[in-house]
């Protein structure tokens, strides 16, 4: 991200209000770190307590009494898992509560940017995704994500969907980094999937991406993909983790036969 030239391309009398909502997930919580490198923008960070995405009438009411420039979406329902038992719960998040966003969003003349992800895609393909090719979500999240995408269409011209992947932040959160550090502090031997390829996504660069669009005020609204750019399988992953810090006594081990409820898409790299 260059910081700097970005700070001549938005000059200070033009200050943005930005909304960001579920603030306290991992992307969030990269928004908030850095928040004070971009004294021209002025962020409103609202978790699942101050503004429940779900609750329409309250999506209405911030978004009336703020009148934000951007309101960056990081709330969603993101366990996988649980989602296959409990879809309702993941549409309600992931489908329904971003379209109350869009409609809130359509209302005050406010710029969407909405994150979505990889799992769109059925994992057929040998080569990237790009932004044309059809959707076909193989889990109830996948699903759930894309009717969020299509509640966005309906309602306005001025979005930009993010689509990324295998998102993880260093700091903050649950997700595949930490856990691995984590657990390599006290078990010997780590059994990791190696029969799904993708790339996993630094959340700062995902930010750096975003507040770019912001900054540039780009135009080009629409589905984005972005992700970093190394093509690996969580078992790569997990020896990078651990080579990155130096953990040399824990053990990484090839194995597919961990059964999970959702089906993952077996390779989701995003072009
Ligand atoms: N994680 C990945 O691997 C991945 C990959 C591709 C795309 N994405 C997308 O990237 C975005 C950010 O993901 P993330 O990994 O930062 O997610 P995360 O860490 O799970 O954070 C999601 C946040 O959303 C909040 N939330 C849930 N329901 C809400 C509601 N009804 N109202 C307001 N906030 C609510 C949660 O708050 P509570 O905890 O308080 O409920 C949580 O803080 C999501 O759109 C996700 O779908 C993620």
């Amino acid at each position: 991200m260059s910081k700097n030239t970005s700070h001549k391309r938005l000059l200070s009398s033009e200050k943005k209000t930005i909304l960001v909502t579920g603030a306290n997930g991992q992307l969030g919580m990269t928004f908030q770190k850095h928040e004070d490198h971009y004294p021209e923008l002025n962020f409103v960070f609202m978790d699942s307590n101050a503004l429940d995405i779900t609750d329409t009438m309250a999506v209405k009411k911030v978004f009336e009494e703020l009148r934000p420039d951007y309101c960056i979406n990081c709330a969603a329902y993101t366990n996988v898992e649980k989602a296959e038992k409990d879809p309702e719960k993941a549409f309600l998040v992931n489908a329904s509560a971003v379209e109350f966003l869009a409609m809130a969003c359509k209302a005050q003349s406010c710029i969407l940017i909405h994150i979505s992800t990889d799992y769109v895609f059925d994992g057929q393909k040998t080569t990237p995704y790009n932004v044309n090719d059809i959707p076909n979500p193989i889990n109830v999240y996948g699903a759930s994500k894309l009717q969020g995408e299509l509640n966005i269409k309906k309602f306005l011209s001025q979005y930009f969907i993010i689509r990324t992947s295998w998102l993880y932040s260093k700091e903050f959160g649950k997700n595949f980094y930490r856990t691995i550090l984590q657990k390599a502090q006290t078990e010997k031997e780590l059994h990791i999937v190696d029969n799904q390829a993708g790339c996993p996504t630094d959340a700062e660069n995902l930010m750096g991406y975003i507040l770019d669009l912001i900054m540039n005020r780009s135009d080009n609204y629409g589905i984005h993909h972005f992700s970093d750019k190394e093509v690996m399988s969580w078992y790569d992953f997990a020896k990078l983790i651990l080579e990155k810090n130096n953990i040399q006594n824990t053990t990484l081990i090839k194995d597919n036969s961990y059964k999970t409820k959702a089906k993952r898409p077996v390779y989701s790299v995003l072009g």
